[in-house]
């Protein structure tokens, strides 16, 4: 079986017709092209397809936003000329440890507390998942809500033995683009309240600026591209 023909597996959820309607058809065609061509070493295409499809059955929330991201973050790689694979790919698995999560979680309602400790577990959870596989992946995937203060996920004490400073420094930054290509679309498409400590009221770029204050040229990119996308 192709590629595609494993992609087009996701197409047949047994989801409302709203929900089908939800589904941006468009944001899928252009993330398989994407994963085709990049043609990833390692069964990385083959994993992102999974994860996605996983995702599609029970987090199709999630896995929209996980679209979303990874092409935004990736946009703003090329403008930035950074390594826009691994920026595509850190995108896709951000959110993988979602899985571990009740989707009930996702989907927009209010939650309490002790919810929201369980949301911030999956962080963690996607290191886990991919470290044995995909470690710079699964750095990301670790990292993506720890590029801000009040954040979580993995420290610096986290990072394996033997990674050279300029590997730490590309896992930082794509870290961080994610992160920052995170907040824009879960704000853009948030029904909400935001616990992550930010001052409620703020625009998003003042959110933005408050939680990024080292990475105002990113957060003054990605919103551009963002906005562009709208
Ligand atoms: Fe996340
Ligand atoms: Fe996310």
């Amino acid at each position: 079986m192709d590629v595609e023909s494993v992609f087009s597996l996701v197409k047949v959820p047994s989801q409302s017709p709203l929900t089908i309607w939800r589904w941006s058809v468009k944001n899928d065609r252009k993330v398989l092209n994407l994963i085709k061509q990049y043609h990833p070493q390692g069964g990385l295409d083959k994993a992102a397809i999974l994860v996605l499809n996983l995702l599609g059955i029970g987090h199709y929330l999630v896995r929209q936003h996980a679209e979303r991201v990874a092409l935004l973050a990736r946009e703003v790689a090329r403008q930035l000329k950074w390594d826009d694979k691994a920026v595509f790919f850190a995108g896709i698995f951000h959110d993988i440890g979602k899985l571990t999560v009740a989707p009930h979680l996702f989907d927009g309602r209010e939650i309490t507390a002790e919810e929201y400790a369980h949301v911030k577990q999956h962080a963690i959870a996607g290191f886990r998942a991919l470290r044995d596989l995909y470690l710079m992946t699964a750095l990301c995937a670790g990292l993506h809500h720890a590029m801000y203060q009040k954040g979580y996920g993995l420290t610096i004490a986290d990072f394996p033995k033997g990674l050279s400073l300029r590997t730490i420094k590309k896992i930082l930054e794509i870290s961080t683009l994610v992160a920052i290509c995170d907040d824009i679309d879960a704000t853009l498409s948030r029904k909400t309240s935001l616990k992550d400590g930010t001052q409620a009221g703020l625009s998003l770029e003042g959110r933005l600026a408050q939680k990024f204050p080292d990475d105002t040229n990113i957060v003054r990119l990605a919103l551009e591209v963002a906005r562009a996308k709208q």
